[in-house]
């Protein structure tokens, strides 16, 4: 093993970035003993050169261009900390890769939406692509997955996977908020993005579990498998309702194989509070990995931020200095299977329903003729008190059912005269 320093540039200066160059500048002796050799920034890249960081850059070289630094920089590894599934971060990747240099990031949206592609060529040059970063931030959950769980057939991997909407959730029910305050909230304070539909609407989540069924189940990315539900739609009334039944409200990116294939998707999900993943809470993330061998494991810590971020991207370096070379996603690209994506009509489970309900005689009847029609059984019913002239919520929760059956009962509910807004319905998971 050569005992050569290790040159690494980064491209992108901002959190990720800089929180980089902060761990490899402090902790250069422990990097250095742990490794057996040297880490070293050479290069550096961002958009504008005059903006102070916090961080001494003068000892590297400065790009403009991180597409030209991936290739014309002195570096074993480019670290690409830019962000976004094209353009620039695309470009610095593959021009990395096939000048033969080993390449690190935490872009998820790139990684879901061409890892099949970046990984073939990383495999063509012998070289590693490492993306720790992109899933759960500062949690080691691809390393667990693809290392420390190699000897386990996986079954489900689950997980909240975005600070932003746990954050959101756990405080509408702390607070009784309703989701737009809360969310205001949250984007005064830097959780959530200007434009936060990446978040609150599952992308983000979903980038992150195409990610994780890939190396769990040795399967091709397939963002487009992922069926996509986010979090605008809950309301304080269900946030209520669940911890009345005994659940807690999560957006859960869950992935499970079966027989006829693998279902992948993001939706609000009640949890019971027995399980461990429902006391996860705030910016938390939290992964759930079932294997047949180690039966149920959960690791839980910061999914986001500075620190949490440039920890893992770090690891990723010293695995590259370590010398440590694996396949991107656990097995080599020829060996991963096309994932068969199977549709969620074909999901089952048992169901939370909220009707609004106009209180008068028959109503229930009706609701529970259309469940009957469509083999919904029912498990528990709670009522409001009735206010004279006003709709009242009505929470049905089923025994385990088809989400075909499911769909097609609500639909018949939606159209009773009684019923007053749209039904909505969140899927329990079982733990
Ligand atoms: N932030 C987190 O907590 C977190 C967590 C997990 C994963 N990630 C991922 O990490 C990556 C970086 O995120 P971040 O939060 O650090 O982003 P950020 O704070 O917005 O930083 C992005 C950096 O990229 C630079 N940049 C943008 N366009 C560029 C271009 N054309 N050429 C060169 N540099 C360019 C920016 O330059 P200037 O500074 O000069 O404007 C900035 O330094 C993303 O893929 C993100 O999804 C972030």
């Amino acid at each position: 093993m050569t005992h050569a320093p290790l040159k690494v540039a980064i491209a992108g200066l901002g959190t990720v970035g800089v929180g980089t160059v902060k761990i490899l500048q402090q902790h250069a002796d422990l990097i250095r003993m742990r490794c057996g050799r040297p880490v070293v920034i050479t290069a550096v890249c961002s958009r504008d050169q005059n903006r102070h960081r916090g961080v001494d850059l003068s000892n590297y070289q400065w790009f403009s261009d991180a597409a030209e630094m991936a290739t014309q920089a002195n570096a074993d590894v480019i670290v690409e900390l830019i962000g976004g599934s094209s353009g620039i971060a695309k470009n610095t990747v593959e021009a990395a890769l096939a000048a033969g240099r080993h390449v690190v990031t935490a872009n998820k949206a790139l990684l879901a939406h061409h890892g099949l592609a970046l990984a073939k060529l990383a495999e063509s040059k012998g070289v590693s692509l490492n993306y720790e970063a992109a899933v759960a931030g500062g949690i080691p959950v691809i390393k667990s997955i693809r290392e420390g769980l190699a000897g386990n057939a996986v079954t489900r991997v689950q997980g909240i996977l975005n600070g932003t909407c746990n954050y959101i959730l756990t405080t509408m029910r702390q607070e009784g908020r309703g989701f737009d305050d809360v969310l205001k909230d949250a984007q005064r304070l830097g959780y959530a993005e200007a434009d936060p539909s990446f978040d609150i609407d599952g992308v983000d989540t979903a980038h992150k579990l195409a990610i994780l069924a890939s190396v769990a189940f040795g399967v091709e990315v397939n963002f487009n498998a992922v069926q996509v539900e986010g979090i605008r739609h809950i309301s304080a009334t269900d946030i209520q309702f669940a911890e009345e039944l005994g659940y807690r409200i999560k957006l859960l990116g869950v992935a499970s194989m079966s027989l006829d294939g693998i279902e992948q998707s993001v939706h609000p999900t009640m949890v019971p509070l027995s399980a461990p993943i429902a006391h996860v809470e705030g910016v938390f993330n939290a992964v759930v990995t079932d294997g047949d061998a180690v039966d149920s494991l959960m690791q839980e810590g910061r999914g986001a931020g500075e620190g949490p971020t440039a920890s893992a991207v770090v690891a990723d370096i010293v695995d590259i200095a370590r010398g440590i070379h694996l396949p991107t996603f656990g097995v080599p690209v020829e060996k991963l299977k096309p994932s068969q994506a199977r549709p969620m009509n074909l999901h089952t489970g048992a169901y939370y329903v909220r009707l609004m309900l106009v209180d008068q005689p028959g109503v229930f009847a009706d609701v529970a003729a259309a469940l009957r029609d469509h083999k919904v059984s029912m498990e528990s019913m709670i009522q409001r008190v009735r206010e004279p002239g006003e709709s009242v919520p009505v929470v049905i929760t089923t025994h385990i059912t088809s989400e075909s059956g499911m769909l097609a009962a609500l639909d018949a509910i939606a159209k009773l005269d009684t019923v007053t807004e749209p039904p909505r319905m969140i899927r329990i998971e079982s733990a």
